[in-house]
């Protein structure tokens, strides 16, 4: 990240940067080149912190002008298990916080199937805006916050994903293929697995649905411990 964007992240987070009496530009210098090569900021700022302040800066795309919040994420920035989403309703949005609504219910109780809390993992969604009613994310949007997931995932390093959902599944995986052909199957994104899920808010919907997520987390499992057995 260059120097200059570092130094609005910090001042966004009302971090106050201080200069060392050497590092008084000279009058040839540009302020801004002589204040950065002075200043002491990596131990007290990690990646985390600035990527966190950079997704709550962020004005990519339109949906920074009808959010209320971005919705980063939550849980444990060490975890195994990474979940992925689709983006914030209008809870999320509201709270600032990921899968908060009904949804959220049943998320926690599909976590507690197989033993995990929403304590043991770390909970994203594709995009960390709220869209508009709630329509699906747009290409454009998509593409723009991807960045921001890539990097969540670079950080937390995750044994396993679960990717909830056909938008989080397709776009995760990059391909167009329907959720019912993705399910089962063990897929990689940037070396972590991925298993495809049926997301919380559509088995809402169709009750019938919900022993298929059942099944989805029981693979997920069963990949999950065979990884770690084999490692
Ligand atoms: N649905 C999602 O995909 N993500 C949320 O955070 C909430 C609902």
């Amino acid at each position: 990240m260059d120097n200059e964007l570092r130094l609005q992240y910090l001042e966004a987070m009302g971090i106050d940067v201080w200069l060392s009496r050497t590092s008084i530009p000279a009058a040839s210098e540009s302020p801004t080149e002589a204040v950065i090569d002075h200043i002491d900021l990596a131990p007290s700022l990690d990646n985390w912190t600035l990527l966190e302040a950079e997704v709550a800066n962020c004005q990519k795309c339109t949906l920074c002008t009808t959010r209320k919040n971005t919705v980063f994420g939550s849980g444990n920035q060490q975890a195994d298990w990474m979940i992925v989403g689709e983006g914030p309703g209008q809870h999320e949005d509201e709270q600032g916080l990921p899968f908060v609504g009904n949804a959220g219910g049943l998320l926690t109780e599909m976590l507690r199937a197989i033993s995990l809390t929403r304590e043991d993992v770390f909970i994203a969604n594709i995009i960390k805006c709220r869209p508009p009613n709630n329509r699906d994310p747009h290409a454009d949007e998509i593409a723009h916050c991807s960045d921001y997931l890539y990097r969540q995932h670079q950080l937390i390093q995750p044994k396993m994903i679960l990717a909830l959902g056909r938008i989080a599944a397709q776009t995760l995986l990059k391909t167009n293929e329907p959720l019912a052909k993705l399910r089962g199957k063990v897929h990689t994104f940037n070396n972590s697995p991925v298993v495809v899920a049926y997301h919380p808010a559509y088995l809402l919907r169709f009750l019938p649905e919900k022993s298929k997520a059942w099944v989805d987390l029981s693979f997920a499992l069963q990949t999950f411990t065979k990884l770690e057995g084999d490692l």
